[in-house]
């Protein structure tokens, strides 16, 4: 038996509490959220401003074709050869993190996260969920971003790197406008050459970066044995902040780990072992990737190689954008064509959740009161512990393992249904396994997938990213966030959200 002292017991009681009261939060709901700027300035630690335009200290240069009129606050990061992925040893990777060589040409990058003062300027509205002119932008979709960097191209005199035809976005890789970067120059340039998990080395502390400072690398391993940590629990600030603060990188930038992830061009898809040159990512597919982690992240799901993933027409208050600009690789032209259709409402709908403490049954009951809706809990053939600390110790022992406990009772009519209302707690920042046994075991192919996550203050961690690596075929509606039960705002939360997936009128 593990020893737990007062302070674990207090840190678990304070951040999990399984109360009754909370209120709910929807991801796309701009008024709902309570950070603010003076907070978020409170907690910049470094605002140094780098002024001008700079050279990466990169010693591997390759030639580039020389752009024009680079905007003051972009750096030249000189291309090079880097290890992508992570290595087998590092704790909390993802099997999709292959290792691998991988090559990229030079190109220029923003040293900052894009500004909602930058993003107002050019699109006349600021979707951002937290306020401020130097809070970074978020809750902009993939296709939000790629409409940005166009716009900004033609208002500068730079060629568009992308022609947007309805649902087909085509890259022109000779075009010296703005864009995303690929998913490869992202992670080359947040490394700066580092090898380690983050680009400050083995951890990363909340006076290093904005994220759910309360779980730095590691601490899932030592939740009750916390004098290990080489980073102890720091403050967990709930906003985003401003894009200078903290000290920046090797190569000049500025906070590539936390306040918002941050969209790359890719599409998400296996990336192989083989050697790449300025790689593109997979030529199809539903999702696309976004790096870095946020503001309401755990450390592990901030590592230089996690992978997060995300429908290109959706966005979150912790995703954003970080522009480049570079002719990487040529003229070559580049299709995709993957958003998803959004979901119409009609169909039969089942709402099928696991619950642990009854915060999420509870909200699952609502729903189906509100709906009429087919219910049907996941239950375990050997269900988790009654008791809360043991709960910690399994949940994270599965989630590390990737377990897929066996379940139960299963949906014996899946094909019926149309729409899947998925409920389940946040478990250590994600889902918690049993989630992903039902996942697997079903085809959800054509199906919407519509999750509702009740949690104790970290919304829904990397969940959204592990149910969409998990039915990568299934078009994902909006998610509902709850705090614990959701409280007495419960009912009307409910009903906004199930209206705005047109599953009541
Ligand atoms: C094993 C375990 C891990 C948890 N991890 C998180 C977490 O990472 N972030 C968070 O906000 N809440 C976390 N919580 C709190 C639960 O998400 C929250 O209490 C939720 O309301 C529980 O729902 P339930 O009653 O349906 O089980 C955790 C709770 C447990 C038991």
């Amino acid at each position: 038996m593990k020893r737990i002292s007062a302070f674990a017991v207090l840190t678990a009681a304070m951040l999990f509490m399984l109360c009754a009261c909370g209120k709910t939060e929807m991801e796309q709901n701009t008024g709902s959220q309570t950070g603010s700027t003076s907070e978020g300035a409170e907690n910049m630690v470094n605002t140094k401003d780098t002024g001008t335009a700079g050279i990466a200290d990169n010693s591997e240069t390759k030639e580039t074709k020389a752009l024009e009129n680079i905007a003051e606050n972009f750096v030249l990061i000189p291309g090079g050869t880097f290890q992508m992925g992570s290595p087998e040893t590092e704790n909390w990777r993802s099997e999709d993190e292959t290792q691998h060589t991988v090559t990229v040409s030079d190109f220029y990058m923003s040293v900052y996260e894009l500004t909602q003062a930058e993003y107002q300027e050019i699109m006349e509205e600021n979707p951002s969920t937290f306020s401020g002119s130097d809070l970074p932008v978020e809750n902009v979709s993939w296709l939000d971003a790629i409409r940005y960097c166009n716009a900004r191209s033609e208002k500068e005199g730079f060629e568009p790197a992308y022609t947007i035809e309805g649902q087909t976005v085509i890259w022109n890789r000779g075009a010296d406008g703005y864009r995303l970067p690929t998913e490869a120059e992202w992670e080359y340039a947040c490394r700066a050459g580092t090898v380690t998990p983050f680009n400050t080395e083995t951890s990363i502390s909340a006076e290093e970066a904005n994220y759910y400072g309360h779980y730095p690398y590691e601490i899932e391993g030592n939740y009750f044995s916390q004098e290990n940590l080489t980073t102890k629990p720091g403050q967990y600030r709930q906003t985003t902040v401003a894009v200078n603060s903290f000290s920046p990188n090797a190569w000049g930038l500025y906070n590539m780990h936390g306040n918002v992830g941050e969209w790359v061009w890719d599409y998400y898809g296996d990336y192989g072992a083989e050697p790449l040159t300025d790689p593109i990512g997979a030529e199809t597919g539903t999702l696309r990737v976004y790096r870095g982690g946020g503001w309401n992240d755990f450390a592990k799901n901030m590592r230089s190689a996690y992978r997060a993933t995300m429908a290109e027409d959706k966005g979150s208050f912790n995703i954003g954008i970080r522009l480049v600009r570079g002719i990487a690789g040529g003229s070559k032209s580049v299709a995709s064509t993957g958003t998803q259709n959004a979901a119409d409402g009609d169909g039969k709908v089942l709402i099928a959740f696991f619950s642990w403490g009854g915060n999420t049954k509870g909200i699952a009951e609502e729903i189906q009161s509100q709906t009429g809706a087919d219910l049907f809990e996941i239950e375990l053939v050997n269900p988790y512990s009654n008791d809360y600390n043991t709960v910690l110790d399994e949940a994270q022992r599965d989630q590390n393992e990737q377990a897929r406990p066996e379940l139960a009772n299963h949906v014996e009519d899946m094909e019926e249904y149309d729409i899947i209302i998925l409920g389940y707690p946040n478990w250590w920042a994600s889902i918690p396994m049993p989630i992903a046994s039902f996942l697997e075991e079903y085809d959800f192919t054509g199906k919407t997938i519509i999750p509702f996550c009740s949690h104790g203050g970290g919304r829904f961690g990397q969940s959204l990213t592990a149910i969409s690596k998990l039915a990568p075929d299934a078009v994902m509606g909006e998610a509902l966030s709850v705090h614990y039960s959701g409280g007495s705002g419960l009912p009307d939360d409910v009903e906004e959200w199930l209206r705005t997936n047109g599953i009541i009128e």
